[in-house]
């Protein structure tokens, strides 16, 4: 990522710990991995981990017996690992991940992909689906638009239909596509709010909310995990994308 405030990291591990927002974003997550989640003894690698909040997540669940990630960033692993001490952790880039082909039942990629440098994106996703087993998963939760905009060569808003081609590119089957956050998004929208690229001064993190925020919001977005926990469910609508894709 190219210009960040100096505090992101710090800002990040925060809200993974704490807000609604990656509260919701992590029972969607479940939602989507759906009976995936039955098994047990699963290899999970959550690249672009940030501070470890979903592999914190991932750490609760019986599926998982191999926590890995990966971040660019060494503040981000060092964060990490502070929550993670048993995790396998790596600082590093997408393409070239220190690890043998198909070491994966379940790689996560979240808010990573639209950041992701625009020449980097297909040889990250051909990487990703290398150390994926066939069979195994991969999940992406990135920006979601109803029309794809390429802002910078590092962040970009994805389409339904640009994500799954982006997917395709990159050797994946796509499984299911589904925009979410759609009530949030909505009265994002009525206010004129879409996601915007990071930069020095604006992180694009949720910062603090008050009581009833976040309980309206984490209605929401609980209420939309259950209704995507059915196999076929899709939202039409939101500022996120979620994909579940497996190795074609
Ligand atoms: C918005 S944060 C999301 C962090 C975490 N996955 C989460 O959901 O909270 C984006 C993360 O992707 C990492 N990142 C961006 N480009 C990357 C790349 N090419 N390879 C690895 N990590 C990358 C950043 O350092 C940052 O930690």
């Amino acid at each position: 990522m190219k210009a960040v405030p100096p505090d992101y990291y710090r800002r990040l591990d925060e809200a993974e710990r704490s807000h609604w927002y990656h509260r919701g974003m992590e029972e969607l997550s479940l939602a989507l991995l759906g009976p995936r989640l039955e098994q047990t003894g699963l290899a999970l690698l959550d690249a672009g981990c940030g501070a470890g909040g979903f592999l914190r997540l991932a750490q609760r669940l019986p599926a998982f017996e191999r926590l890995c990630g990966m971040d660019l960033s060494a503040e981000a692993i060092e964060l990490a690992r502070r929550h993670l001490p048993e995790a396998e952790l790596h600082v590093g880039g997408l393409v070239g991940l220190p690890f043998a082909d198909a070491s994966f039942d379940v790689v996560t990629l979240n808010d990573v992909l639209q950041h992701v440098e625009e020449a980097e994106v297909e040889p990250s996703l051909r990487e990703l689906r290398r150390v994926l087993r066939s069979g195994g998963a991969l999940l992406v939760r990135t920006n979601g638009g109803l029309r794809e905009r390429r802002v910078r060569s590092d962040w970009r808003l994805y389409s339904r239909a640009g994500l799954a081609a982006e997917l395709t590119r990159g050797g994946f089957r796509v499984e299911r596509i589904t925009y979410a956050n759609a009530a949030v998004s909505l009265l994002r929208a009525a206010r004129r709010r879409t996601p915007t690229a990071p930069t020095v001064t604006s992180t694009g993190i949720p910062g603090r909310s008050g009581a009833v925020a976040t309980a309206i919001g984490s209605h929401l977005l609980r209420a939309e995990a259950r209704y995507l926990a059915r196999p076929r469910a899709r939202l039409p609508y939101g500022h996120t994308l979620f994909a579940v894709a497996s190795p074609a």
